[in-house]
């Protein structure tokens, strides 16, 4: 197991702003950087302060592309809950990203495999992600990568799990608008960014960030993978912290 490194702050505004350094960081030293981002409750704030840092003059993301790391199954871009829309809503449009450098699953591909292979084959060309940013569901998911028998390589479908799909109604109208599926970067993409850093808040968080960074690493815990991995910088809350 490599050293994971957990960062408390006091509230979800302060995991904002320490993640907001970390890319800074990483902006600032690369310019021409690649993020891959995530979507969630949980990055808002951090969205929020790289926002007014760049417009405070403190980074640029003229340079900068972007790698999403999920999207439901069968949402266009502009649906109201899809991903795409949820990046451009809270990140993108306020930043000075060019949009053909932010790439987010095409949620209506009609050829999954080929839409999967070619967002593999776009991170690879850009040289892999530089630094990845986590959030981490009840089940232990990253990305939509969900509890099972075997970690998943490369951006795939997958089916939610109910968890999944009840954690994530409260965006839309009812359960059964939630869609069943998703397309998602696999562990494997994930383990391969340079750099992992992961946002968690709230005390509903404890328990299964206990499991991933000090318990067996299992496909059934998905973020326990994370453990492998030389370079996480895990930033949580009070709440959340599973000490
Ligand atoms: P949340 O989602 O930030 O909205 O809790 C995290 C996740 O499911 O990965």
């Amino acid at each position: 197991m490599y050293h994971v490194n957990i960062v408390v702050a006091k509230n979800p505004a302060e995991v904002g702003k320490l993640a907001a350094d970390q890319f800074e960081a990483v902006l600032r030293v690369k310019p021409a950087c690649v993020i891959g981002l995530a979507t969630g409750s949980t990055p808002l704030p951090l969205y929020r302060e790289l926002i007014e840092r760049e417009k405070a003059g403190r980074i640029d993301f003229r340079r900068v592309r972007s790698a999403n790391l999920d999207e439901y199954k069968g949402l266009a871009p502009d649906h109201p809950q899809s991903y795409r829309r949820f990046m451009q809503e809270n990140l993108f449009d306020h930043i000075s990203i060019k949009p053909e450098n932010t790439i987010v699953p095409d949620g209506l591909a009609q050829d999954v495999d080929a839409m999967c292979a070619a967002y593999e084959k776009q991170i690879e060309d850009w040289g892999g992600v530089d630094v990845q940013l986590l959030g981490i569901g009840h089940d232990g998911h990253i990305g939509f990568n969900e509890p099972c028998d075997s970690f998943p390589r490369m951006t795939h479908e997958v089916e939610l799990t109910d968890m999944t799909r009840e954690a994530n109604k409260r965006f839309f109208d009812s359960i059964d608008e939630v869609p069943t599926a998703a397309f998602t970067m696999g562990i494997g993409t994930v383990m391969a960014a340079r750099k992992i850093v992961m946002v968690v808040t709230g005390a509903d968080k404890a328990g299964i960030l206990r499991q991933s960074f000090f318990g067996p690493v299992t496909p059934q815990v998905p973020a326990s993978v994370l453990q492998f991995h030389p370079d996480v910088t895990l930033i949580c809350d009070e709440a959340a912290f599973p000490g």
